[in-house]
């Protein structure tokens, strides 16, 4: 036998630590700092060793109890950004995923994995109200953006065949609380980033659709080609829903592309169908179970209403790949609809999740965490040196502190960025920014299925305590 191969023994003894490891950091996860205390030069000594020629062994697998003991604990008072909890049954699909090591690519290669996952993107679909769409899981929502982009690029300027030199410049909208992978993929695209167009907000930071009509209107009168609109279904800063509906009828009469970025909120309609109207109306759609459906990282999402706008973006099959089967599930290929060739069965956490809690669960869960905003944003509306920065939408709760009146704009911006820093350093709850007009604010966003009203409760009073810290 090949030394890389152990044996079933071995492989159910290593298995064994690595999951007493696992439930050891699961059961303490609570008492853990939501920061670790670890700084650069201590993280580089212990893991930048070199090269190992000779192989540890075992040993090697007692070494991750340090990777734990510096990774920061996702327990329920772990708000920053927009990152999911990582449920624990998607866990243990990953390593099953692992074992099976099954290339994604199209049934041929991967049967059950491929029917799964065209079955779980149909379930997503069918969750937020998007039945008979059709996609695949991707490493998370930028590439799902960019996907989208390139399908609206391929649909209304094609640039596959000849490049993007001579024809006229294709233009794209999106509100200016857009996130940052939809002007990365604009550039990656070849669109140029000037030909990206930030339409105003109003004070909900959602999209003024008379404002994006009139940016379209002045595009057409210079010789521009609208391609694509991007509205939010979530923005990244505050959750703001951009009008949805209003938005696609501009996007239908100006016959350009509807992109939805919902990697951040789509999923929160499995909760609240009445938020979303107007999602089914996108030609591309994209979403993130490794945020709002807990699942571990990665596994985002791209869907879409037409699969032969997905081929003509995505399809350069080579003839060694090219399925011989002419049979619509057996000659089915995902890289004929996507960006990538060789893929992880990420359907599969997403499978055993779905099918051990039920989507009932998850939507509890997702109940939670809008009701868990809403408390948060009670308890800092009582207090007179705190201030709501912008509306509670979804799970992201914005403000800042402003104990001192008189204080210019500048001060209060500064107070506040050094207020962050201590909050995040006492390491009892994350939390994280958002600039919104120019304040800068402190975001708690969540979308933890472990967050407890206790842990909710736990923010105001830390944030007062580290203010008070001289
Ligand atoms: C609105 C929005 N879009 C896109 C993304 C990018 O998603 P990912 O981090 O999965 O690439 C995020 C991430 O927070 C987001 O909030």
């Amino acid at each position: 036998m090949n030394s890389l191969e152990i044996s079933s023994e071995q492989f159910r003894q290593l298995a064994s630590k690595v999951i007493q490891l696992a439930d050891q950091y699961l059961r303490t996860l609570d008492s853990r700092p939501v920061l670790p205390a670890a700084r650069g030069e201590e993280t580089e000594r212990l893991f930048g060793v070199d090269l190992p020629e000779q192989g540890l062994g075992e040993a090697a697998v007692g070494e991750l109890e340090e990777v734990l003991r510096r990774s920061r604990a996702q327990n329920g008072r772990f708000f920053g950004y927009v990152l999911g909890s990582g449920e624990p049954v998607g866990a243990i699909a990953d390593l099953l995923t692992s074992v099976l090591n099954q290339n994604v690519t199209a049934w041929r290669s991967a049967p059950a994995a491929v029917t799964i996952e065209r079955t779980v993107v149909g379930w997503l679909g069918e969750a937020i109200g998007c039945s008979g769409f059709e996609g695949s899981l991707t490493g998370g929502g930028s590439s799902a953006n960019l996907m989208g982009l390139a399908m609206a690029r391929e649909a209304k300027t094609p640039a596959n065949e000849r490049g993007l030199r001579g024809a006229p410049a294709g233009v794209v909208y999106a509100s200016d609380e857009i996130h940052m992978s939809i002007p990365k993929a604009v550039a990656l695209l070849g669109l140029g980033r000037e030909n990206l167009r930030l339409v105003p907000v109003d004070d909900s930071f959602r999209m003024i659709p008379a404002e994006l009509e009139r940016a379209i209107r002045d595009d057409k009168t210079a010789g521009k080609i609208p391609i694509a609109i991007v509205a939010s279904a979530g923005t990244v800063n505050t959750g703001a829903i951009d009008p949805l509906v209003e938005i696609a009828e501009i996007s239908r009469r100006h016959k350009t592309w509807f992109h939805v970025d919902g990697a951040y909120g789509a999923l929160a309609a499995i909760a609240r169908r009445d938020k979303f109207g107007g999602l089914e109306m996108a030609d591309s759609l994209s979403l993130d179970p490794h945020k709002w459906l807990y699942q571990p990282l990665d596994c985002g999402c791209l869907l879409f209403r037409d699969a032969a706008a997905a081929e003509a973006a995505f399809s350069h099959t080579g003839d060694y790949a090219k399925s011989l089967s002419t049979d619509p599930l057996e000659g089915f290929a995902f890289f004929e609809e996507s960006l990538e060739l060789s893929r992880r069965f990420r359907a599969l956490k997403l499978w055993l999740s779905l099918r051990y809690h039920g989507v009932a669960e998850f939507r509890r869960a997702i109940e939670f965490d809008l009701a868990h905003a809403q408390r948060l944003a009670a308890d800092i509306r009582k207090h007179r040196e705190l201030e709501m920065l912008a509306p509670v939408e979804l799970s992201a709760v914005c403000f800042r502190y402003k104990s001192v009146r008189g204080q210019s704009e500048q001060e209060l911006n500064r107070v506040n960025a050094e207020l962050l820093r201590r909050v995040v350093e006492r390491g009892r709850v994350y939390l994280s920014n958002a600039s919104l007009r120019g304040k800068f604010g402190l975001r708690a966003c969540i979308v933890n299925h472990r967050t407890t009203d206790a842990d909710v409760d736990a923010i105001v009073p830390e944030v007062l305590s580290a203010a008070k810290e001289k």
